[in-house]
């Protein structure tokens, strides 16, 4: 049974040099035929089931006007939410006000989602983002006092010209502003983005994995948990919608650019917002074969520090894991660990994993 939704909102005020998400520069003119469009999409779709996590990301879904979000909510209310549901909403710092936060509690978000990348001004100019501490925690105290007590926030890494001292001070910040959970992202350099375009480089790797191990052994020592390659949480704040995709379980996936997987079948949605507009949502589709749900298994069971609980991988295909993929010599030169039930990636190789399954698959 499908338990997950996402939902994209595809406008922002302005357009970040890395971005490859589906984005477009916000246009009132084309907000409520699209949000039109978005609403016949869930209809035609959903099954009216109970939903346990929804996400609204983007984009930034909070750049839209106040008579967009109310017609957005009035979609989500079509949704049924089940007792323990997680909602997440994307924001944006500069949207966040008494009125949006009013908007939002009446949807029933209960977790904010918010990408301050870096406080660093070297940082913000190349990413075209703007961020200002002081304007930053003023605005999370603002949420707080409505009572949003579930707060992700990203922070990016691994940008042309940062040192490690860069990164440890942009995480000294993010850990003042006492988050429950923290999403770091080193610098993919995308095709068709501004970055690619200017020709911009990545750092030296090694300089990027001290960035990373420094981020990875900060985190642990103030309390949070690193449940997922990128991802760490406070205890009991796991994302329970980012679990859904690792744990490769279904989900419906609404808008444009969104991908989702029902029915077997894992689907993209087009990018092409003309497209989109007259119906034409799906852009490919395919359905997984046993083998290709457990190569998806496998590779996104692996993100997760816990790993892939054997049993029910059984449980799930009925062959062993280690029948199906050549876990065993992995296991004893150690780039693998097996304990407890689990195959799990021996931290000290997590940040090669792309290797590691490429020797698996
Ligand atoms: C879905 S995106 C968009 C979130 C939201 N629109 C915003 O900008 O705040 C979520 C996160 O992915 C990360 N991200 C996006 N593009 C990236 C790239 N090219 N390289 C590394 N991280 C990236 C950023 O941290 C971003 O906040
Ligand atoms: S990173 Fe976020 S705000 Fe920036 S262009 Fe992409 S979706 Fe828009």
């Amino acid at each position: 049974m499908v338990k997950s939704m996402y939902i994209h909102i595809p406008f922002c005020k302005s357009i970040c040099s890395y971005c490859d998400f589906a984005k477009i520069l916000y246009n009132e003119k084309y907000v409520m035929p699209y949000l039109e469009k978005l609403k016949n999409e869930v209809i035609d779709a959903y099954d009216g089931k109970e939903i346990n996590t929804l996400y609204i990301g983007g984009g930034t879904p909070s750049c839209l006007e106040e008579t967009e979000l109310i017609y957005l909510s009035e979609i989500i209310k079509t949704i049924k939410l089940s007792d323990t549901y997680e909602f997440t909403f994307e924001c944006n710092i500069e949207d966040i006000s008494p009125d949006l936060l009013i908007l939002l509690k009446d949807m029933k978000v209960n977790r904010l989602s918010i990408g301050i990348e870096s406080f660093n001004k070297c940082k913000l100019d190349f990413m075209n983002r703007k961020a200002d501490f002081k304007d930053v925690q003023q605005k999370i105290n603002l949420v707080r006092s409505y009572g949003f007590d579930n707060i992700n926030l990203d922070l990016m890494y691994g940008l042309p010209g940062e040192t490690l001292k860069d990164t440890k001070k942009d995480l000294k910040y993010i850990l003042k502003l006492n988050p429950e959970h923290i999403s770091t992202y080193s610098l993919i350099i995308e095709d068709h983005t501004m970055c690619k375009i200017r020709s911009d480089e990545n750092i030296d790797p090694e300089e990027e994995i001290k960035m990373y191990e420094y981020i990875v052994k900060t985190l642990k020592k103030k309390g949070y948990n690193h449940y997922e390659v990128s991802n760490f949480s406070k205890s009991g704040y796991q994302s329970k919608h980012n679990m859904t995709y690792w744990n490769n379980e279904e989900y419906y996936g609404f808008g444009l650019g969104a991908s989702g997987y029902i029915e077997g079948f894992r689907y993209d949605n087009t990018k092409n917002l003309d497209a989109y507009l007259l119906s034409k949502y799906r852009e490919s589709e395919v359905l997984m074969s046993k083998s290709d749900m457990m190569e998806n298994e496998v590779m996104l069971g692996l993100r997760k520090m816990e790993g892939i609980n054997l049993q029910e991988f059984f449980d799930k295909y009925e062959i062993n894991m280690q029948d199906a993929f050549p876990i065993k010599p992995l296991i004893k030169n150690k780039e693998l660990i097996y304990k407890d039930g689990y195959v799990y990636i021996n931290p000290k190789y997590i940040y090669v994993m792309n290797e590691l399954l490429l020797k698996l698959i």
